[in-house]
């Protein structure tokens, strides 16, 4: 069995995906799961497969050199998937630094252990999981294609841009087996509700303001998290070292018309008709707020035959089916102090 490293495998695609491959190839890989679990990552998150034979969790922080280097070792990692990351944009304005340590000083750690204990080997692979936040933002036209300059103007993108700009360095100067694929934003099940759909959902079950920054016509390219699994998946195994693919939705959206949806769907399902739109507040706009993103994944779907399968209005139903059914879950992860963080952002 060859071992796979899943950084971030507890958080919100992390643990799609190792459920995902954990499940697929049973006699195939073993996974492994090195998260350092925080509050983005959650074990609940896995609990359906902790005890399978071919998965193991280990504890950890990519800013620690050694201890990457001892799992590196420990469980002869062929292959490495990597996601753990800082990933919210308001929280990079905040504190920009440890998008540095973790998104750039941490990918680089994983680059060099790879780099030691390959030795060269070209049988190996690094596939970097990114954001088509690194390209910047779109006027009203066009997308982001492979080729698209990157200009990222948030910390968060700036600390992803960085870190692929260090894989394909890797790649170029060590011959270091690697690909990069940068998707559109995900959405689903076991998504930390500080991002736009889940934390949306959370107000409405509980009654609280809907924040709109700015105009709430700010454009996102939405794609069902299992579609972007499956992407990786097919990257993963059918990818060409040292390319760089795109992945997307097909499937733009502003995020007032996100908002409105949700509100839509919660009150039919909870026979609540017309309440949950006058939660909706529009307040201060969020510095520096990329207008639109847009992808085109037509290398993906002509090189590899991927495509989204997940329609927008049944990914967003499996959604919020999947969060009113997992209110203690919700509950759970938003005991902490992250609401007092959000406070000022509802600011008018
Ligand atoms: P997430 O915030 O839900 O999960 C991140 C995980 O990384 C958590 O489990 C956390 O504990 C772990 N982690 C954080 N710092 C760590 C460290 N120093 N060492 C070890 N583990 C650490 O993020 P997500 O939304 O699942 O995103 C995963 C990856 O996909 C990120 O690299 C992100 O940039 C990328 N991405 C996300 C989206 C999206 O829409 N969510 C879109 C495109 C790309
Ligand atoms: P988010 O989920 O934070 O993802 P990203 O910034 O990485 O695209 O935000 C998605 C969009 O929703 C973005 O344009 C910001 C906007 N937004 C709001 O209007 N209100 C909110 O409370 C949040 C979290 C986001």
């Amino acid at each position: 069995m060859d071992s796979i490293l899943i950084t971030g495998g507890a958080g919100f695609i992390g643990s799609h995906l190792v459920r995902h491959f954990v499940n697929k190839y049973k006699q195939k890989y073993r996974i492994v799961n090195f998260d350092k679990l925080t509050y983005a990552g959650n074990l609940e998150n896995l609990k359906d497969i902790e005890d399978f034979e071919n998965y193991i969790f280990v504890k950890g922080d990519i800013q620690e050199y050694n201890k990457l280097e001892e799992v590196f070792y420990e469980y002869s990692i062929k292959s490495v998937i990597h996601l753990a990351a800082e990933s919210h944009v308001d929280r990079s304005i905040e504190n920009p630094m440890e998008f540095v340590n973790t998104n750039v000083v941490g990918t680089i750690n994983l680059l060099n252990a790879a780099k030691k204990i390959w030795k060269g080997k070209s049988d190996h692979l690094f596939y970097h999981i990114s954001t088509d936040e690194v390209y910047g933002s779109l006027g009203e036209d066009g997308k982001f294609i492979e080729t698209t300059a990157y200009d990222p103007r948030s910390p968060y993108s700036a600390a992803k841009a960085s870190s692929d700009h260090f894989v394909r360095a890797f790649y170029h100067t060590y011959g270091l087996p690697v690909i990069i694929s940068n998707c559109s934003n995900n959405y689903g099940p076991f998504q930390f509700p500080e991002k736009l759909i889940p934390l949306i959902i959370n107000n409405i079950i509980n009654s609280k303001p809907l924040p709109i920054y700015g105009d709430g016509k700010n454009v996102r390219d939405w794609l069902y998290v299992e579609d972007h699994v499956k992407a990786i998946d097919m990257i993963f195994h059918n990818g060409v070292r040292g390319e760089t693919y795109n992945i997307g939705g097909d499937n733009e959206k502003m995020n007032i018309e996100i908002v409105t949806l949700l509100c839509d769907i919660i009150d039919k399902k909870l026979n609540n008709i017309g309440s949950s739109r006058l939660l909706i507040e529009y307040i201060k706009d969020r510095p520096g707020h990329d207008r639109r993103y847009a992808i085109d994944s037509t290398k993906l779907k002509t090189e590899l035959k991927w495509r989204p399968e997940n329609d927008f209005s049944i990914g967003l139903e499996k959604t919020v089916e999947w969060y009113l059914n997992n209110k203690e879950w919700l509950a759970s992860v938003t005991s902490g102090d992250y609401l007092k963080y959000y406070k000022k952002y509802y600011e008018k």
